[in-house]
């Protein structure tokens, strides 16, 4: 399995942290953010890995990821998003990339505690369609949600005002090569982006969706609190749930 981390976008939610250098290359704790996700992919046995990211400071990710050595790794790949338009236009990106090959996406602000290798493990035994993970939240109107119908997730819904649960859907994504047909049919929402969530909810349409709750902590660090949050938690400030 291949892995992808999508570090694009302006990050505007976090102007003026963001005015000049990218989001993911701010400090969490005591890393930069992309680090976090690599090594999430690195630990759940993904050694190919694919950089998207864009903008005028899309240099210092070179500068500062290089091969990955840091990572164990011999090489890295990297792609440029030329302008922004959403998590779906970043993946469609790495379809090259990819080839044939199932793929792991993982938003490049998405922090967690736990290994997600059984789930990837689950994954590569799976063969076809898509998995994702599902965290619990206070806060589900931040994120897509899932609803569920027993154990079934049958819509998510991005944003929602009225959530249809607390489950929110993490930034992390497992698809086979099938996902970038879904990415060329996909038409900008409301807030004039290409989804992600209408990639999963293609999948959910063709019955090939899975999902496994993440344990361990999960967050991503796109606003100030959030931000804050991940901070929090990679120094080792545990939450109490
Ligand atoms: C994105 C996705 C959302 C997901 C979240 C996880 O939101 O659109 O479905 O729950 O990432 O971090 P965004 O960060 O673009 O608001």
């Amino acid at each position: 399995m291949k892995g992808i981390v999508l570090a694009g976008g302006l990050g505007t939610r976090l102007h003026p942290l963001t005015k000049v250098t990218n989001k993911h290359l701010l400090p969490v704790y005591d890393k930069p953010m992309i680090y976090y996700p690599i090594q999430t992919l690195v630990d759940a046995g993904i050694d190919d890995i694919l950089i998207v990211t864009g903008g005028s400071n899309s240099g210092d990710f070179l500068t500062l990821l290089g091969n990955g050595k840091k990572f164990g790794l011999e090489h890295l790949n990297y792609t440029y998003q030329e302008g922004h338009g959403g998590i779906a236009v970043a993946l469609g990106l790495a379809r090259y990339f990819a080839g044939n090959e199932p793929i792991c996406v993982i938003l490049g602000d998405n922090i967690v505690e736990k290994s997600i290798r059984p789930a990837v493990d689950a994954f590569r035994k799976q063969g076809t369609g898509a998995k994702i993970l599902l965290k619990e939240v206070p806060d589900p109107e931040r994120f897509g949600v899932a609803e569920l119908d027993g154990d079934r997730v049958v819509r998510i819904i991005e944003k929602p005002k009225n959530p249809p649960s607390r489950y929110a859907v993490t930034g992390i994504y497992m698809y086979d090569s099938r996902v970038f047909d879904f990415v060329d049919d996909l038409k900008p929402s409301g807030r004039g982006e290409l989804e992600i969530t209408d990639v999963n909810n293609a999948y959910i349409d063709s019955g090939e969706l899975t999902w496994e709750k993440l344990d361990g902590y999960w967050t991503d660090a796109g606003t100030f609190q959030s931000l804050f949050r991940a901070n929090q938690l990679a120094a080792g400030d545990r939450p109490t749930e």
